[in-house]
């Protein structure tokens, strides 16, 4: 017997184990170049595409590595030539023969494989296809979507697709290289868990062995990554699965992947430093070729970004900042527009952004605008544009008189051949919502925003709770276990006691959040925090968010509980894997780097899920299926219907 201590040989060579060979093949379709002349070579992989001249039959063998010419001079090779003739795109073969050198002229400078081809000796069917629903060979051909998902296994075998599965890969590998460097361990948490608020509907899974009973699938592994800081993990992440119940957009799906991480003894510095570096080596192994626009990230407080950008997740590759009318307007006294008068009257808002070179827009160019504006609440979008000559010209000058709208304009620094656009609204968060999102939109459509560019920023100082105003408490803005700022826990001291019942007036109202969200190009990237590590604390937090003790204990005994054995201070962050990866490949739909993706409406057209159980499934447990009740119109209860 070997001794203990003598590592096990493997009795194969490294090269047998992790080279491409196989017993269908020597090298990929990527492998071969002009150096390999005269080698004889098995090779395997799908048909890309085929010609024949006459006698001679070129055949594109492809897989995921590459492209290569084979060619079957039916003079040669009669039976090799013979099956050539029945092979069709798609079909898999497995080939036999020796590489040549290309001649002279007929090279392809575009493929890594171009300057050679192998002379096929012998050609094995391996498997038969039938003609796809799409073309595979032809990567910028449009295909509609539907059908892509549906033979989502044609579409990855697609270049572009491939291509953006290899790019998320890399930044998999990169993000989990980096942490265990920085001495993070990884650590899988169940994916059968309890309800852990994050602001979605649950999915949830019934229990055979308890029936009645559910499992709630995680909507972020939050209270698990905690609980391993009180076990003194110390550095934890984790590339997550998690699942959130809400309606699907562009940036969202119900079943997606974060990078979750935790560290212990930090404060909001530590953290942000590492995930800083971490980001930034991260993008240099991905897409080296992007510059970061700006290093250090700039940190900006959330109501900065509200006032300046109209977005907690402003995007930094351009200006276009919104500008506030109020002060140039106060200067004239009441407006004379009922519009703008009543809104700052009513402690609201009128402020503006400028879209370099739109002076011109027709009126059915402004209708669009206003249309845009309308679908998020806006009340309207007024205007004034800048002529060549840099006269003013608005529809509401007949209100404002010409002196207020130079003054617009000054304030606004509006040049010749700009368009002003200007929101009043008595809810000052509408105006900031409305504009921000046309300041995205327009600056994007304008070309303001460079597509190379990565603006990483931190948003940081959230408010820790809004009001809810409907169910009488206040709503954790981001997660319920995020610390508050040292200063600010005072503010938190009314919310104890059993007698405590949330009210609008509780000083908690202006309590920030040890809060930071990560945003990159106008898109919510990240978001992490210092956490409540006390008992008393996140139980006047709970308090506040309407919860009593006997709920508390119900929804989150086990970690209230640990912390009663000694749990360090704490903080970490989550941030969207599928959304790095679209940012990183220009994606505007993370369904484009995902393998296996919902649609809009979360089925699964491949597979078909969801689908309906068996009978036995019911009954295994304990579920008998009652139909879907008729949805309440608002103002009607059920007996009047
Ligand atoms: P949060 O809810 O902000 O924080 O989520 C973190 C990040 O996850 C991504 N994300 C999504 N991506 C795709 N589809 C979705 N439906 C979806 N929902 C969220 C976003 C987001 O920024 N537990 C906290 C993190 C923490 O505090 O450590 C959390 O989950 O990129
Ligand atoms: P009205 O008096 O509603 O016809 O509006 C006159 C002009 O003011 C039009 O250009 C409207 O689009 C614009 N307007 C109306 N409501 C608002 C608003 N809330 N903010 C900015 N402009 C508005």
């Amino acid at each position: 017997m070997r001794g203990m201590s003598e590592p096990a040989q493997p009795s194969i060579s490294h090269e047998a184990a992790f080279g491409p060979a196989t017993p269908y093949r020597d090298v990929t379709c990527g492998d071969l170049r002009a150096g390999d002349e005269g080698r004889d070579v098995r090779i395997a992989g799908w048909v890309h595409r085929r010609r024949d001249h006459g006698r001679l039959h070129f055949i594109d063998l492809r897989d995921r590595y590459g492209l290569t010419q084979l060619v079957i001079n039916e003079a040669e090779s009669p039976e090799a030539a013979q099956v050539a003739s029945r092979v069709r795109p798609e079909f898999v073969l497995q080939v036999q023969g020796t590489v040549a050198r290309r001649h002279a002229g007929s090279e392809n400078a575009d493929l890594e494989t171009g300057d050679i081809e192998v002379k096929v000796r012998e050609i094995t069917i391996l498997s038969e296809a039938e003609t796809p629903p799409f073309y595979i060979n032809e990567p910028d051909a449009p295909v509609d979507e539907s059908l892509r998902l549906r033979y989502r296994y044609l579409d990855i075998r697609r270049r572009p697709m491939l291509e953006r599965l290899l790019l998320r890969s890399k930044l998999v590998q990169a993000i989990r290289e980096c942490h265990h460097r920085a001495g993070f361990v990884e650590v899988e948490t169940p994916i059968l868990l309890k309800s852990t608020p994050e602001g979605a509907r649950d999915f949830i899974v019934p229990s055979r062995l308890q029936p009645g009973s559910v499992y709630a699938l995680p909507q972020s592994p939050q209270q698990l990554k905690q609980l391993l800081m009180v076990a003194g993990m110390d550095r934890y992440f984790q590339i997550a699965r998690c699942f959130r119940d809400e309606d699907l957009r562009g940036d969202r799906q119900p079943e997606f992947t974060q990078l979750d991480l935790e560290m212990s003894f930090v404060d909001e510095q530590r953290v942000m430093d590492f995930v800083e570096a971490m980001i930034v080596e991260v993008s240099a192994a991905v897409v080296p070729d992007r510059p970061i626009q700006q290093l250090p990230f700039p940190r900006i407080d959330y109501h900065d970004a509200i006032e300046r950008f109209g977005s907690d997740k402003p995007d930094l590759r351009f200006g276009m900042e919104l500008v506030d009318l109020a002060p140039a307007l106060a200067a004239f006294g009441e407006t004379g527009f009922k519009v703008f008068d009543e809104a700052l009257a009513a402690g609201g808002r009128v402020k503006a952004i400028v879209a370099p070179g739109m002076g011109e827009s027709s009126r059915s160019q402004i209708d669009e605008l206003v249309s845009f504006v309308r679908r998020f609440g806006a009340k309207g979008l007024a205007h004034v544009s800048v002529a060549a000559d840099g006269t003013a010209h608005s529809p509401i000058a007949k209100f404002l008189g010409d002196e207020r709208i130079a003054a617009i304009v000054k304030t606004a620094t509006g040049q010749p051949g700009d368009l002003i656009l200007i929101v009043a609204d008595a809810d000052h968060e509408r105006v900031a919502d409305v504009l921000g999102r046309l300041r995205q939109d327009l600056g994007l459509r304008l070309g303001l925003a460079d597509e190379n560019v990565l603006a990483y920023c931190w948003v940081m100082h959230f408010p820790m709770y809004q009001w809810e105003a409907d169910l009488g408490r206040w709503h954790a803005t981001h997660n319920p276990f995020s610390g508050v700022v040292p200063e600010d826990e005072k503010l938190l001291v009314t919310a104890s006691g059993d007698a405590y019942k949330p009210s609008h007036a509780d000083p908690a109202g202006r309590a920030r959040a040890m809060q930071y969200d990560i945003a990159l190009n106008g898109w919510e990237l990240g978001g992490g925090s210092v956490r409540i590590h006390k008992r008393a604390l996140l139980e006047r937090s709970f308090a506040l968010q309407g919860y009593t003790l006997e709920q508390m204990n119900e929804l989150f005994g086990g970690i209230l509980e640990a912390f009663d054995y000694g749990a360090p201070p704490h903080g970490g962050i989550a941030m969207g894997i599928d959304r790095w990866a679209a940012l990183f490949s220009h994606q505007t739909n993370i369904r484009e780097v995902m393998a296996f993706p919902k649609t809009q409406s979360g089925t699964d057209l491949m597979l078909g899920s969801p689908s309906l159980p068996e009978l036995e499934q019911y009954s295994d447990l304990g579920l008998r299926f009652v139909g879907v009740e008729p949805a309440v119109e608002p103002g009607k209860d059920k007996a009047a219907q």
